[in-house]
């Protein structure tokens, strides 16, 4: 019984970490779209005077246009990882 306690707690204590990660995870790839593309793009993605918003889009156009970059947008501002997880956050953001 008193395994069965500890082992409960533990996996309770696990999922609690792993939720409190995917959520720090989360935050520290709104602040990379904050620091590289909101500028431009507006922090709630809905565009300014300098580009067009971008809600809506599929990831594999996002992370085309980060890397190979557009009219007005150089390319690479972010490279590798960081690319792979502002692309696929954009494009959850409906
Ligand atoms: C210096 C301003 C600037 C910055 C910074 C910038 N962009 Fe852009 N982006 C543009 C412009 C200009 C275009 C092309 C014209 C338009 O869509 O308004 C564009 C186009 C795009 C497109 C294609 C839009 C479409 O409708 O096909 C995507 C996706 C995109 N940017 C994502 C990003 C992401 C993600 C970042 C950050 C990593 C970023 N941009 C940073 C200016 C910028």
């Amino acid at each position: 019984m008193k395994k069965a306690i500890i082992l409960i707690a533990s996996s309770l204590f696990l999922v609690a970490c792993n939720s409190e990660a995917a959520t720090l995870r989360e935050n520290e790839t709104i602040t990379l779209f904050n620091k590289n593309c909101a500028g431009c793009h507006g922090l709630e993605l809905n565009g300014t005077g300098l580009a067009s918003g971008i809600r809506g889009l599929k990831k594999n156009d996002i992370l085309h246009s980060i890397i190979n970059g557009d009219e007005g947008m150089e390319a690479n501002i972010l490279t590798g990882e960081n690319a792979e997880r502002v692309a696929t956050w954009v494009s959850k953001q409906k």
